[in-house]
């Protein structure tokens, strides 16, 4: 493997290296403009405990969207600063290293605080060595099924769904044929729901769900009436509804949601653009009270002592191919805004990630 690692301090300060920043926070819709990339210096400065990465995937989410506000509004997120290189998901290559745990050529991820940075110095700390058992191009998995998005479905199915497996439930998912979306229908059957429902921007989407995936129903709510469709593809009702989008498509939803039955609010992307928290109308808080139905907080990082059993199961899944993985790949450093407004707007199938380099 040709891991660019040259020895001595000039001839690392040599390699081009860059880095994407926020220069420009958005007034409602995000825009490639709000993004920069420019040349910077090689990491020299290793401390003890860190390791140099040559950057080889990294990862683009719609919490992002809340980082580029001034006030995140919420102890879980961090805002970017103006100027400072934006961080997230990422999968890259160990270059240099100086913790014991960690040799060059090791090729490792982190779910958070990877820099958008080809060459970057990163603390050890919640640093995972790949599963080598999925192949040198298979390396992006660690950012989708077997990372966030594959551990936020996996637990928030198991932490709030309360699936009585044989009981024929229904489950329905927003932003279906995302990365949390996808994952979610396709463990919620294996957890034993009876029917799965997904609800997307495409018609595109739908037949992915349908024929890739194995949904039982499909809507696309920028065409379909979406009480009409629910009605149609839910005929016993809804049981379980794996909120990712919030906004009309939910209080839709939840109109059509049996007695005691479970709402798991996983993310809110049709709001995230919004300048104030939109809370959920009189009408449908009504609802959720007078059918008894359960709408408790999910934050996977609450949740980071079931990582490692989760990443196994997720992993065991993939590989006996119970659960089948989708991925849209954009290429370059200087793409990762693009990408990121495109998966914001649903050019994506599947988990969103960006190719930046070859190990
Ligand atoms: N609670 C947690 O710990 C946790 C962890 C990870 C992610 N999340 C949340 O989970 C959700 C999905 O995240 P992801 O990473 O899997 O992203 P994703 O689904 O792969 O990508 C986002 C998708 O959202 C849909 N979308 C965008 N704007 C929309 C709108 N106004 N109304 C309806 N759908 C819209 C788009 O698909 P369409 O073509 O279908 O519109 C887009 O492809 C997000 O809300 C995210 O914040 C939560």
């Amino acid at each position: 493997m040709d891991i660019c690692s040259p020895n001595t301090r000039e001839s690392k300060m040599a390699l081009t290296n860059r880095r994407v920043f926020l220069c420009q926070r958005p007034d409602g819709e995000p825009r490639v403009g709000n993004f920069r990339t420019e040349d910077c210096a090689y990491p020299t400065d290793i401390q003890d405990g860190q390791i140099v990465v040559k950057t080889l995937y990294l990862s683009v989410d719609p919490y992002m969207r809340i980082c580029m506000k001034e006030d995140t509004g919420t102890k879980y997120l961090q805002t970017w600063k103006l100027g400072h290189t934006i961080s997230g998901g990422g999968v890259g290559v160990v270059i240099d290293s100086r913790c014991s745990e960690f040799v060059a050529g090791d090729i490792v991820s982190k779910d958070f605080n990877w820099p958008w940075q080809l060459y970057a110095s990163l603390p050890t700390l919640h640093t995972n060595k790949i599963d080598g058992s999925f192949g040198s191009n298979q390396l992006s998995l660690a950012l989708g099924a077997l990372g966030m998005p594959g551990l936020t479905s996996l637990i928030g199915i198991r932490k709030r769904a309360k699936i009585k497996p044989g009981t024929n439930q229904t489950f329905v998912v927003s932003a279906a044929a995302g990365a949390c979306g996808s994952l979610a229908g396709q463990i919620a059957r294996l957890e034993g729901c009876g029917r799965v429902v997904g609800i997307c921007g495409t018609d595109r989407k739908c037949r992915f769900l349908m024929d890739e995936l194995g949904f039982d129903g499909a809507i696309n709510y920028k065409t379909d009436d979406i009480a009409a469709r629910l009605w149609e593809c839910c005929p016993a009702g809804i049981d379980v509804y794996f909120d990712n989008v919030g906004g009309k498509i939910s209080t839709e939803v939840i109109k059509q949601m049996n007695p005691d039955s479970v709402v798991i609010p996983c993310g809110q992307i049709s709001t995230y653009s919004a300048d104030i928290k939109i809370p959920l109308d009189t009408g449908t808080l009504m609802l959720l009270k007078e059918r008894r139905i359960s709408r408790e907080v999910f934050a996977a990082n609450e949740f980071t002592d079931l990582f490692v059993e989760g990443r196994k199961q997720l992993a065991k899944w993939v590989r006996e191919g119970k659960i089948k993985t989708r991925e849209t790949v954009a290429k370059g450093l200087e793409n990762c805004g693009a990408a990121f407004i495109g998966m914001m707007n649903g050019s994506n199938i599947g988990k969103q990630v960006v190719h930046i380099a070859d190990p």
